[in-house]
This record gives structure tokens, C-alpha cells and sequence, in this order.
């Protein structure tokens, strides 16, 4: 099948779906600068060693070159605008009767694109909360507020533990409710449509082997086979910023037609 022909048939399944389900991962911000986690070259982890940067170990055991690299991580995803993907997908709510987005990215550029139902798995790496969850968990802190957030990770304005970024590290559970409304949506969907992620991380990466067990279609974007691959009746071989417009054009003609 030709990319035109899958793009057609993808819309086709879009356009006629009931429940739609995105879920996405560090590949659908790569074309706005951001770099992914395990591409060989520039990937985060082909750098930096998880265990050195995102366990609550390595907060405790040095929260400064944490802080700082988060810190670091923050900078570029101000500086980072969303891409036509994140905008394609945006468009696709006006669409359908369901778009969920389900991302494991802590990036904001799903919001900024203006998609409005939004699960972040994997929490967001602009808030910021006490690391001793003093309040209940998250207790969310303002660090624009605080007096030293320049050096290093700030205190708690509450209880004076260190305040350290509202993600989900390793070993960590995910945010309360997030994962049961995603599998909740995921059983549900009749498509699931996967962009951008390797699959490699649970639990987000088994939801779309819910979607499948339960009839729904899979449909991929990633220029590079991932985890998901083998489930997928449809995989778009292609960067996203370069699948998702064209796929919502078609999706957007269907539903037109159908008005
Ligand atoms: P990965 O880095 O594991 O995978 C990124 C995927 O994006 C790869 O399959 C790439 O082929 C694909 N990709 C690259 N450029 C793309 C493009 N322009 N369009 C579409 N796809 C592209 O990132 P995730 O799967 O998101 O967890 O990683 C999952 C989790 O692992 C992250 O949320 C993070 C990390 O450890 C936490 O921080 C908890
Ligand atoms: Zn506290």
C-alpha cells in the first residue's frame, strides 16, 4: 500500500470512529525540538542515565543536578512551540463525537495546541510539588514564587522539604485516576491511533494491546517499528508533523461529505 493509500484508509477509520483514543509519546514533539528518549543518537537516555536523573533516589541523592536538569528541560520546552501534529490532532476534536488524548509526555504542547482532553500519564514537568507530599499527594507548589528557586531545588513553603517536578519518575506509581480512566477509554475505543511512541514503557505502552484485545483498530505513526508494531493494521512509516495534517485533511473532507 502506498502512504497516500494508507492516509486515505486511516482517515477513513478516524472519520467513521465513535471513541478515538491518541495516545502519544516523545515522537510527536520531536519536530518541535524536543528530543525523544531512546533514539540512538540524540535521544535523552542516550545521554543521561535514568537511574542518575529520574528515580526519587537520585532527587535525594543529589537534588541539585536534578533540579538543574529539569531545570534545563523546562527552558527548552518554553522555548518550544507545538508542531502540525499537536495542531492536527487539536483540529480532530471539532471533528468527532470522542478525541482523547492519552500522552506520555510531560511537555504542555498538546495543551498549547488546544486539545482539551488531555490524560498526561506522565505528569507535567511545568508543576512542580513537594517531594514529602506533605498536603496529600500531589501538594502542588508555585515556584515562580519562591525565593530560591535559582539555586537548586526550592523548599516547600508548607513543610520545607525540597520541591522537586511533578513527574512520574521510575518506580513511581502514575497520577491517581490517569490510568484507570486511559484503560477505561482504551477497552472502549473502537480505533486507537499511536504516534510517536517506542512502547517500551508500562503501563501506558499496554493500552493499546487493551484497545486491540477488545476489537478496536490500531493505527501507528512512527517512521520506526516500535513495540506497537505487531498489533497495528495500519502503520503510517512517516514522521507525524507529516501524517497527522494530511490525515485530519481527509478525516475533515469525510465528515464534510457526510454533513
Ligand atoms: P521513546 O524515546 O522511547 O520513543 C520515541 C518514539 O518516537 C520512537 O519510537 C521513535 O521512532 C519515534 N519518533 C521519532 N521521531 C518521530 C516523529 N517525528 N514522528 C513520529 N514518531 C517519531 O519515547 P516514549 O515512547 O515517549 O517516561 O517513552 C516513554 C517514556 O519513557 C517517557 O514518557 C519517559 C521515558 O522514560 C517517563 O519519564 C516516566
Ligand atoms: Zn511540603
Amino acid at each position: 500500500m502506498t502512504l497516500t493509500e494508507k492516509i486515505r484508509l486511516a482517515a477513513e477509520w478516524i472519520a467513521a470512529s465513535q471513541r478515538l483514543v491518541v495516545l502519544t509519546g516523545a515522537g510527536v514533539s520531536r519536530e518541535s525540538g524536543l528530543p525523544t528518549f531512546r533514539d540512538a543518537l540524540d535521544g535523552l537516555w542516550a545521554r543521561y542515565s535514568p537511574l542518575q536523573l529520574a528515580t526519587p533516589e537520585a532527587f535525594v541523592a543529589d537534588p541539585a543536578l536534578v533540579w538543574g536538569w529539569y531545570e534545563h528541560r523546562r527552558a527548552a520546552v518554553r522555548r518550544a512551540a507545538p508542531n502540525p501534529a499537536h495542531i492536527a490532532l487539536a483540529e480532530l476534536e471539532a471533528l468527532l463525537p470522542q478525541v482523547v488524548i492519552v500522552t506520555q509526555n510531560v511537555d504542555d504542547l498538546h495543551q498549547r495546541a488546544g486539545s482539551r482532553d488531555i490524560i498526561a500519564l506522565h505528569g507535567a514537568i511545568m508543576r512542580s510539588k513537594c517531594f514529602a507530599a506533605c498536603r496529600g499527594e500531589p501538594t502542588l507548589v508555585e515556584v515562580e514564587e519562591l525565593p530560591d528557586a535559582a539555586e537548586g531545588p526550592p523548599r516547600c513553603p508548607f513543610c520545607g522539604s525540597r520541591v522537586r517536578p511533578d513527574v512520574v519518575w521510575f518506580g513511581e506509581n502514575l497520577p491517581a485516576g490517569a490510568l484507570q480512566r486511559a484503560a477505561q477509554l482504551a477497552e472502549e475505543a473502537d480505533v486507537m491511533l499511536v504516534v510517536g511512541t517506542s512502547g517500551a514503557v508500562q503501563p501506558a505502552a499496554s493500552l493499546p494491546f487493551v484497545t486491540y484485545r477488545a476489537g478496536g483498530q490500531v493505527i501507528e505513526i512512527n517512521p520506526v517499528a516500535s513495540e506497537i508494531t505487531a498489533i497495528a493494521a495500519l502503520w503510517l512509516e512517516v514522521p507525524a508533523g507529516e501524517a497527522l495534517p494530511s490525515v485530519v485533511e481527509a478525516v475533515r473532507a469525510l465528515r464534510g461529505e457526510g454533513a
